[in-house]
């Protein structure tokens, strides 16, 4: 692997070979997001904890402060809103000139495999490898369902995370499933971390598949909604960091939960 590549990769991934993303990019395509309204104010307590953020060349500029030595995935893929015909049709929103000049440890780009629009995504995917690879930026690509959340079986995910690799992502982030997520793995030959998703109901729930992930051998994850719109966000931080970096069980990380939250 080239020096610029690994580089780059060991400052989002830890020593430990396990990373914690924070997304905040929500925006991009869904508008002011409950709990990110103000991302300046949502990643206040939290980005210190975060080993990479996940987000938007507007936001950054906009939110991030310019000396925060958390280290930038810039999303450059968009060009959709929730309200219009369809969140597949995307294209890459940003030069290789701007993810140089704004210092990204990493592009994140989303692949929507089986919508009419698979091709163009792949093909998005695909000039993004070529473009980032001569200057050692890293791509992550994003296994996308758009509204279809229904999508995310373990047969659906093995085929787009497995595409992904293929052309070139150097990161896979895709969904947690409960059935054969150790087969999404196995099948993957690039590190793979873990999508949130809604809201759920509970803490543990998180923590749960969270860990069974982990155990079956995602690198980490890119918990956005579960951490920022729970009302103890630095607590779910820190809670989930246990998990992922000290190997904590569900329930050690609830009784963490609970203490961080009530200290
Ligand atoms: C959207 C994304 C987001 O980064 C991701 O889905 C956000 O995280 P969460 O679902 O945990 O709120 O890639 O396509």
């Amino acid at each position: 692997m080239d020096w610029g590549i690994e580089n780059r990769l060991s400052r989002l991934i830890r020593e430990d070979g396990r990373c914690q993303f924070l997304p905040i990019d929500h925006g991009y395509f869904q508008g002011p997001t409950s709990c990110l309204e103000d991302p300046s104010e949502t990643i206040k307590g939290l980005l210190a904890y975060a080993d990479g953020l996940f987000v938007t060349r507007g936001v950054l500029r906009a939110s991030v402060p310019p000396n925060s030595p958390t280290p930038i995935i810039l999303r450059v893929s968009g060009g959709t809103s929730i309200i219009g015909a369809d969140l597949a049709n995307e294209t890459i929103t940003t030069s290789i000139d701007e993810i140089i000049r704004l210092n990204a440890a990493a592009v994140g780009i989303s692949i929507f495999v089986g919508s009419d629009y698979e091709k163009q995504t792949l093909t998005n995917l695909s000039n993004l490898v070529s473009e980032c690879e001569p200057y050692g930026i890293p791509v992550m690509a994003v296994t996308a369902v758009g509204k279809e959340l229904e999508k995310r079986t373990a047969r659906y995910l093995s085929l787009s995370c497995r595409i992904a690799a293929e052309l070139g992502a150097r990161i896979v982030k895709t969904y947690y499933s409960t059935e054969d997520f150790d087969k999404v793995i196995e099948g993957c030959p690039v590190p793979v971390v873990i999508a949130g998703g809604p809201k759920c109901e509970t803490e543990l729930e998180v923590f749960e598949f969270v860990y069974d992930g982990i155990q079956k051998g995602a690198i980490g994850v890119n918990l956005g909604r579960n951490v920022w719109q729970n009302p103890h966000p630095v607590a779910m931080m820190r809670a989930l960091h246990a998990v992922i970096h000290n190997n904590a069980t569900p329930k050690e990380a609830q009784g963490l939960f609970e203490e961080l939250r009530n200290s």
